[in-house]
């Protein structure tokens, strides 16, 4: 027997606001927090905590309102049974380019499967003739790995400062990733 499924892939809506914002925050923070004394402590701690200001929660709800009537942007949490969110995918089309723009599992969820089913469904909502494209940070080699089983490979360039949340990091770095045609 077909064992069934412990999470549902769809589209959230104001319900899942504040619950994505939580676990994306515990998921920025443990993927990035440094050992103490890292200089890049203070910045990946403030932008964690920047998920859950007030106005960050209404970007946010605004967001998934307006991805759910958008046919180039797809929005995706995992929830288990109880409506819990256990992951997020943001992913877009524009004329130019396909991009993943954020992926996120709850840690107590690495392994377990959810990121490979948020990204598959993003792969088959994408169009399968142009290249998927995504930026990635370049220590978080967790992702680099998983993303490379998912057929992504990095693009040879220096990696440049994270732009992210209306800043720039000073002690964070990325890489650029392609899913190829
Ligand atoms: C990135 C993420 C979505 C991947 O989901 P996941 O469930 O952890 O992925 P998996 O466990 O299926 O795969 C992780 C791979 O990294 C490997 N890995 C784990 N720790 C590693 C490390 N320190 N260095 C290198 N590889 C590592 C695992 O062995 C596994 O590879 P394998 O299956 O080939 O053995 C999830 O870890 C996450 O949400 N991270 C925090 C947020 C984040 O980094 N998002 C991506 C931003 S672009």
């Amino acid at each position: 027997m077909a064992m069934r499924r412990r999470w549902e892939i769809k589209q959230p809506d104001e319900l899942h606001v504040l619950q994505s914002a939580q676990m994306q925050a515990i998921s920025w923070i443990g993927a990035y927090l440094g050992e103490a004394g890292n200089p890049r402590n203070l910045e990946i701690v403030d932008a964690g905590q920047a998920f859950l200001k007030p106005e960050r929660l209404k970007q946010r709800e605004a967001l998934y309102l307006a991805s759910a009537n958008d046919p180039a942007q797809h929005m995706r949490v995992a929830t288990n049974h109880n409506d819990r969110v256990l992951g997020l995918l943001y992913g877009t089309q524009t004329p130019n380019q396909q991009e993943l723009q954020s992926l996120y599992v709850d840690p107590e969820y690495f392994g377990t499967g959810v990121a490979i089913d948020l990204v598959e469904d993003f792969i088959d909502w994408s169009d399968p003739e142009r290249p998927i494209e995504l930026s990635v940070v370049d220590d978080n080699y967790r992702a680099q790995a998983f993303y490379r089983r998912m057929g992504f490979t990095a693009v040879e360039a220096p990696p440049r400062p994270v732009k992210a949340f209306g800043k720039v990091f000073k002690h964070l770095y990325e890489i650029d990733m392609v899913r190829e045609v």
